[in-house]
């Protein structure tokens, strides 16, 4: 299997150097956080597509490290901010910052890592820098757009307001697939690829980020093993998330399944278990784990299409496919 591992020592080396100077800042309540965070592992993604990207069009994949670490600095700084608007207690079977500490440590060290994120990109000449500072600008506003997206689909419900399966696709197409379309796009301009080529990567990532998060969705609901996702299981469940298992439930249920779903989805407090195990009912009777994971089928194919017509080496190419199918089957 492509699992790319010269490139994810090629990014942990640099990570390391990076990680280093985090040790030596003070004031340490900032900087513990970030040092914390950056060593609890995580499955490297978006610092790879950005490696394996530059690699693709035929340039040493060294010249898209500072790419590499941007997105990556980036998604941890996202991490701690969403566990604090999510609530939730474990990221990659740790305590998540805001409880590890405080939420207003985790709201600072935060902000930092976003700063020093875009600071990284200093280390390229000016007309690079430009480029890469506007793909990774709009990508940043749009995660943010994303996530505040997801906030106001917590507390919607039925009735006129409602929001739709296709609302959902475009909520995580921006707090999630952008972000793996502009690290894709920045180790492109790294290898100085033409814009039609920087096109077709950049909606191979947003398609197979709209699966992964697809999939992310349906393992926050059905997964067993905590251990692995490391993240606490049904925690969208009791966050009230309209993922499209919520979505596509009430597109197909009958009026008492729907009332039933919209009455779970709309509590606070109570208990936890029996909540997630009502829910999950009501998804078991109409079958829409099948259908979300249908639907990333959908985007991954879109994706792959994509991928296909870059114009690059067909073993790379090929590469880069299974790399993706690995990730979606969390193989990697
Ligand atoms: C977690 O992303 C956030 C989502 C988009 C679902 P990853 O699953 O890539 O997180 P790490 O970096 O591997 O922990
Ligand atoms: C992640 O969405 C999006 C960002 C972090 C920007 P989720 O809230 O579903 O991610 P997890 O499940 O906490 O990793
Ligand atoms: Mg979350
Ligand atoms: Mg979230
Ligand atoms: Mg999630």
């Amino acid at each position: 299997m492509d699992t790319f591992e010269t490139h994810l020592q090629l990014f942990n080396s640099h990570l390391e150097n990076y990680k280093a100077d985090v040790n030596l800042r003070s004031p340490r309540e900032l900087y513990e956080p970030e040092h914390y965070i950056l060593s609890l592992g995580g499955k490297r993604v978006r610092p790879l597509l950005a490696l394996i990207s530059c690699d693709l069009f035929g340039k040493d994949p060294s010249l898209a490290l500072n790419s590499a670490l941007c997105v990556e600095l980036f998604h941890n700084f996202s991490l701690i901010h969403d566990d604090i608007l999510d609530e939730a207690p474990l990221r990659r079977n740790n305590p998540t910052v805001h409880i590890k500490w405080n939420t207003n440590i985790a709201i600072l060290s935060g902000d930092v890592m976003l700063v020093k994120a875009f600071e990284v990109l200093k280390n390229y000449e000016a007309k690079e820098f430009s480029q890469l500072f506007s793909i990774f600008s709009k990508t940043s506003i749009e995660v943010c757009e994303g996530q505040q997206l997801d906030m106001n689909f917590e507390s919607a419900s039925g009735g006129e307001n409602s929001v739709t399966v296709d609302d959902y696709i475009q909520m995580i197409t921006k707090k999630t697939a952008v972000l793996l379309g502009c690290s894709l796009q920045m180790g492109a301009v790294n290898a100085g690829a033409s814009s039609v080529d920087q096109e077709h990567i950049y909606q191979f990532g947003k398609h197979l980020g709209i699966a992964f998060q697809l999939l992310d969705d349906t393992l926050d609901a059905y997964s067993t093993d905590e251990k692995s996702f490391g993240k606490q299981i049904g925690g969208d469940i009791i966050a009230n998330k309209k993922t499209f298992l919520v979505l596509k439930t009430l597109e197909l249920a009958n009026v008492e399944q729907a009332k039933k779903l919209n009455e779970l989805m709309s509590k606070n407090k109570g208990d936890n278990v029996k909540k997630i195990q009502s829910v999950l009912s009501i998804f078991n009777e109409l079958g829409v784990k099948a259908l979300c994971e249908a639907e990333a089928d959908k985007h991954t194919k879109i994706a792959i299409d994509h991928l296909m017509k870059v114009n690059a080496d067909r073993t790379k190419l090929k590469a880069l496919e299974n790399f993706s199918l690995a990730l979606l089957k969390r193989n990697i």
